[in-house]
């Protein structure tokens, strides 16, 4: 059975993947949104890995604007608009300035993931970077076709990753993703690319990043008081 809101969390591992692909063309200050960020570990693991990138003389190096959206207001995010609307685009453009990035792991039923990538492209200034399904590149012709959509939005870059159970059952939900990454600024400056990268042994993913973890799970309780406090944060809309 489906959870609702096809809610499935992201693996750490995952996420440092396409972190360790965009580091170089993610400004300082940019400002990335996950319009499906559910319990918000995208978010929380890109905060952590951009609180270790120190330059030369130990100063932190980056000073981006994530921000979290979720359909469902139960989850602790900035936003409550449904992904495929224009007005999600609008409210963070007016808050926070517009978006460049958006890196998503989307609900991968059809045709919503389509039209919630398709909202992405058209207001991202930079990128848009999505957890995929491998068949998603299908382009289907009859139920709910997408060749239309891949024809005019050709995928930059890609990451094929190994198989991963989002239930954490190892049986349902097994799939094959890929990070698919599309350069919405059109300038060229990312390099088009396919790449294979494993699931790095756990051993590494555990040392390497503990100290990312304790500050996740900081961000996140303040982030939850503060929501708490501000009892009329009712910035909400489907
Ligand atoms: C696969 S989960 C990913 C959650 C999170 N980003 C993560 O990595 O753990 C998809 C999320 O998209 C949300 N969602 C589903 N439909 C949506 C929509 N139309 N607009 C915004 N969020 C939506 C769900 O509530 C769910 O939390």
């Amino acid at each position: 059975m489906r959870k609702k809101f096809d809610f499935y969390e992201t693996p750490h591992w995952q996420t440092d993947i396409i972190w360790d692909q965009l580091k170089p063309f993610i400004r300082k200050d940019a400002v990335i949104l996950d319009c499906c960020a559910g319990e918000n570990a995208i978010v929380n693991r890109l905060l952590t890995a951009m609180a270790y990138e120190f330059d030369p003389t130990g100063k932190l190096q980056y000073y981006p604007t994530i921000l979290s959206n979720d359909i469902d207001k139960e989850k602790v995010t900035d936003l409550h608009y449904d992904a495929r609307d224009h007005q999600l685009y609008d409210r963070v453009a007016e808050l926070w300035g517009p978006v460049d990035w958006v890196i998503i792991n989307p609900p991968f039923q059809s045709p919503l993931c389509m039209e919630i990538l398709d909202t992405a492209l058209r207001h991202a200034r930079v990128g848009v970077a999505s957890i995929l399904r491998l068949s998603f590149r299908e382009p289907t012709q009859h139920r709910h076709p997408r060749a239309e959509f891949l024809e005019c939005n050709p995928i930059t870059q890609l990451i094929t990753m190994s198989r991963h159970s989002y239930d954490k059952t190892g049986k349902t939900d097994s799939v094959t993703t890929e990070w698919a990454v599309w350069d919405t600024s059109w300038m060229g400056d990312f390099p088009q690319s396919i790449l294979s990268i494993p699931k790095p042994p756990d051993k590494i993913t555990k040392t390497r990043y503990n100290k990312r973890n304790v500050y996740a799970k900081t961000w996140t309780r303040t982030r939850k008081a503060s929501f708490e406090l501000d009892a009329n944060h009712a910035d909400t809309k489907q």
